[in-house]
């Protein structure tokens, strides 16, 4: 078998498929752009959801695709098994309505045998319990032996897997899939219990799903209108087995990383099993992260952000772990680019960007290091007193939130605990790991939301116009209401007060909310009643003005007076036009490497993402205010303007990353400062913004930035506020507000000395106890034995210290300090290492806890309680110094 690089595999693929009457389309976005259910892209199949249902808008029957996928319950198992990745590329071929199961099946088998060159031999099927149909178009018309066919149930060969018993319901179907026999020419397997083909034999290459079913609400399937092809087969397998790779990664798609990797880490791959594994999880999370920046899924702590960003720490930790000791993956973007960058141009596009964000992540990882050793610390001294030797309690959740949300690892928290002389609540941990693992599985599942019916497909079956948007120019029109959905998507005729609707409109002047812009609200009003719009969105040319019917009813075909409301509106504008000169201000005072990342313009203020890597100074804050303020003064004219993409892009117009455009865009020109892509609303001239001042900067996530800014009246209202605080703060500090920056920071020195002078204070009380309990030392064959019963009060920190001390200064020692506090008695116990194994400080502990009450535990060299009854020190002293006397006789 002569091995094809992947790139031809896929090319070879889609050319097969065109010349079979099939529409080569792009693959969709990772980030499904019309589905808020989705977190990721997880099959080809996904974009084209409503044509399968006879409802989509497309106008070709027969489709070909390479599709950018994500999968995220297989991380934990990506690097170790040969086949797992969470990014990787699926080839489709899919028919709706159109040809069926024989000319698929075929097509499959030609494409591997003839195109690929597989041998025949090598190749076996499996088929649906009852798919006779699918049985003898392989048996008797493809000519596979019947032993090579296999017949298993639904949760292998229907799709979704176990649909018929467990649903979503909706379109669904029984599935032949296409497995590589690595081992020809021993047994086959019998088909007995419908169980897996052993994994390590056989490996699926395609997946031909016959999308025929509608499963209704109680369970039956019944036949859809029109019978669909679903086909899916995975790249990189496909690679493998032409290579005769023991993995997916040992092909072309993957040396590259690989290579590199050994070089940086100066360990070939292949010599060390260990950071194979590591090198081969590298190699995939590289590319998902890679992939899903440049779609626009940026790092950060919720949704899509979150799970990008636990893939790439999980990278930087095996590089860690590799032994490279600097930011390396950010580096590896350039690979990305080279292995897959003709196929999918956006990882060229990007990838500035997203070296600047892998980068910044890959730096803050390291204080996300110090900052998960911080918080355990803390935890740690919090729920220190409970212990009893046996795991800390709760422990377990604690464990995996730093693990999960700060991707701090679990052996280091579990190896600082044990230093510490804690037990780590493992089942605890194991627990939370489990319905964490139970999430991913319920949020990347098929569910019923794949299927829903959207809106849009709604509409255009009921035969319902597009609306035409004219809000560019006026705010108030008179228009014929062309369709009602209720809350659950379905068309009525009417709606009634109190009721929430989408309304349908033919003309609309509200802006659907798109571009960073919020949708308009307003109000929509018929002769019958009026409704209240809360927002606007757009969907496949339908606008949504998602309304609550606020008096009387509306009915279809009314004709209705169409609102916005200006105030809101005008607002929004401001800090729409105020955005784009921020983002023009932002390359000029921090320079051109700033791009958008985002943004939010609503009417109360403006929200600006960007990528850059340093907090902004004082000095940087003030000066891009005044850039702006510059332009807003200058009253410069804002002129929008319709042009082919191309050009605009060639006249330097900024598009935004991640956001996708058509043929033609619009434009906008403000004066001589801003040139950029964008289809919001805006003011006619920069005066209009009248003021514009930044409310809060800061990080939200290594590399990216946010700005949130104001401009208007509530510029000035802000401005009013901040006297109002300054008055304030002048009355209370009981100075003139010129001296009010004097007052606090005399008040702070004063707060600083007041700390020192207590510090200076322990340290002396500490000396003097130290001294104290050295002199009261006595030995005990080679040891120094003190047990300190005192009055003095001492915190539990202290007492530690105490004991670290003089532990420190006698050694060989073995001693335990007593002080009442706040009703209690703290009792610590130390013992030096060479003696911990004869006398453990946890049972010092429990002597003197066992005459005064209460309980403690720890390590044998250091542990701590609590005692209730401070009457008995000096007896609970006795009793530590009888148990060490009994443990140290000779
Ligand atoms: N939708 C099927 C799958 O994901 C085939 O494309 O396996």
């Amino acid at each position: 078998m002569k091995p094809l690089p992947g790139a031809e595999v896929r090319a070879r693929y889609l050319r097969f498929f065109e010349e079979r009457g099939h529409k080569r389309m792009p693959s969709d976005s990772l980030v499904p752009a019309n589905d808020p259910t989705l977190l990721f892209t997880g099959a080809g199949m996904n974009q084209f959801k409503d044509m399968f249902l006879g409802r989509g808008h497309l106008p070709y029957k027969r489709v070909t695709t390479a599709q950018k996928c994500l999968r995220v319950p297989d991380l934990e198992n990506v690097g170790l098994t040969p086949r797992h990745h969470t990014f990787f590329e699926m080839l489709g071929n899919f028919s709706f309505g159109d040809y069926f199961k024989k000319d698929c099946l075929e097509w499959e088998w030609q494409f591997f045998t003839e195109v690929l060159g597989i041998p025949a031999d090598r190749l076996v099927a499996t088929v649906y319990l009852d798919d006779d149909e699918a049985y003898t178009i392989w048996r008797e018309h493809i000519g596979l032996p019947a032993e090579r066919i296999f017949r298993f149930g639904e949760k292998e060969n229907f799709w979704p897997a176990e649909a018929p018993s467990k649903g979503p319901n909706g379109p669904c179907g029984p599935c032949s899939e296409i497995y590589f026999d690595g081992r020809p020419g021993t047994a086959y397997p019998k088909n007995e219990g419908l169980t897996s083909l052993p994994d390590d034999r056989f490996t699926e290459i395609g997946n031909c799903v016959f999308t025929q079913f509608d499963r209704q609400a109680d369970g039956s399937l019944t036949p859809l209108p029109q019978r669909n092809i679903d086909v899916g087969l995975g790249l990189e397998r496909i690679t493998a087995v032409l290579h005769g790779a023991k993995n997916n990664f040992e092909t072309d798609l993957f040396r590259p990383y690989l290579d590199h990797l050994g070089k940086l880490a100066k360990v070939a791959y292949g010599s060390n099993p260990q950071q194979d594994v590591r090198m081969r999880r590298i190699s995939d999370h590289v590319r998902a992260v890679t992939f899903c920046i440049a779609d626009g899924a940026l790092p950060s702590n919720e949704g899509r952000g979150y799970v990008v960003r636990k893939i790439l720490r999980r990278a930087v930790r095996d590089g860690y772990d590799l032994g490279i000791d600097k930011p390396f993956l950010h580096d590896m973007v350039g690979l990305v680019g080279d292995v897959m960058g003709e196929e999918y141009p956006e990882v060229r596009e990007h990838a500035g960007q997203c070296r600047s964000v892998i980068k910044g992540e890959e730096e803050s990882f390291v204080g996300v290091y110090r900052q998960g050793l911080a918080r355990l610390e803390q935890f740690l001294s919090e729920h220190g007193s409970a212990v009893r030797g046996a795991a800390l309690p709760a422990s377990g959740t604690f464990a995996f939130q730093l693990h999960d949300t700060y991707g701090f690892p679990v052996d280091i928290t579990r190896t600082v605990m044990a230093e510490r002389g804690f037990v780590l609540d493992e089942p605890g941990f194991e627990a939370a790991m489990e319905a964490q693992r139970t999430r991913a599985r319920a949020a990347m599942a098929t569910t019923d939301a794949v299927f829903a019916e959207s809106a849009a497909a709604v509409l255009r079956q009921a035969g319902v116009g597009t609306s035409e948007f004219v809000g560019y120019g006026t705010l108030i029109v008179s228009t014929p209401i062309l369709a009602l959905l209720d809350r659950d998507n379905r068309a009525c005729e009417r709606v009634e007060q109190g009721q929430e609707v989408s309304i349908v409109l033919g003309e609309t002047p509200f802006y659907a909310q798109g571009g960073g812009q919020v949708g308009d609200r307003g109000t929509i009003a018929s002769e019958t009643g009026r409704a209240e719009v809360r927002s606007t969105t757009v969907l496949e040319g339908y606008w949504l003005q998602q309304a609550v019917v606020a008096e009387g009813g509306l009915a279809v075909g009314q004709l209705c007076e169409a609102r916005v409301d200006e105030v809101a509106r005008r607002a929004t504008e401001r800090n729409h036009t105020a955005t784009h000169l921020l983002h023009a201000a932002l390359k000029r005072v921090l320079g051109a490497h700033v791009s958008q990342a985002g943004s939010e313009v609503s009417p109360d203020r403006l929200r600006f993402d960007y990528t850059h890597g340093e907090r902004l100074g004082e000095e940087q804050i003030a000066r891009l205010e005044e850039e702006v303020n510059a332009v807003v003064i200058q009253a410069a004219p804002v002129e929008p303007r319709l042009m082919p993409l191309d050009a605009a892009k060639k006249a330097g117009f900024v598009a935004m990353f991640g956001e996708k455009y058509g043929e033609t865009v619009r434009t906008l020109t403000i004066g001589d400062y801003s040139r950029e892509l964008c289809g919001g609303t805006h003011v006619a001239n920069s005066g209009n913004i009248g003021s514009f001042r930044i409310v809060a900067e800061g990080a939200i996530s290594a590399g990216t930035r946010r700005i949130e800014a104001v401009t208007g009246l509530s510029a000035l209202a802000l401005a009013q506020r901040d006297r109002a605080t300054l008055g304030q703060l002048a009355t209370q500090l009981k100075v003139p507000a010129a001296e009010v920056l004097a007052r606090v920071g005399a008040v702070l020195d004063e707060g600083k000395q007041l700390r020192k002078a207590l510090e200076k204070a322990t340290a002396a009380d500490l000396d003097k106890l130290g001294a104290e309990m050295r002199a009261q030392a006595q030995a005990v064959g080679d040891a120094h034995v003190a047990v300190l019963a005192t009055h003095a009060s001492m915190t539990m920190k202290e007492v530690q210290e105490l004991l670290a001390r003089v532990r420190q200064a006698l050694t060989p020692f073995a001693g335990a300090v007593l002080a009442p506090a706040a009703g209690e008695v703290l009792v610590g116990a130390a013992v030096s290492a060479e003696l911990s194994k004869r006398v453990s400080a946890a049972d010092l502990v429990k002597a003197a806890t066992s005459v005064l009450g209460g309980g403690g535990g720890g390590r044998p060299e250091m542990a701590q309680g609590k005692g209730k009854d401070s009457t008995k020190l000096a007896a609970a002293g006795e009793a530590v110094l009888a148990a060490i006397r009994a443990a140290l006789a000779p």
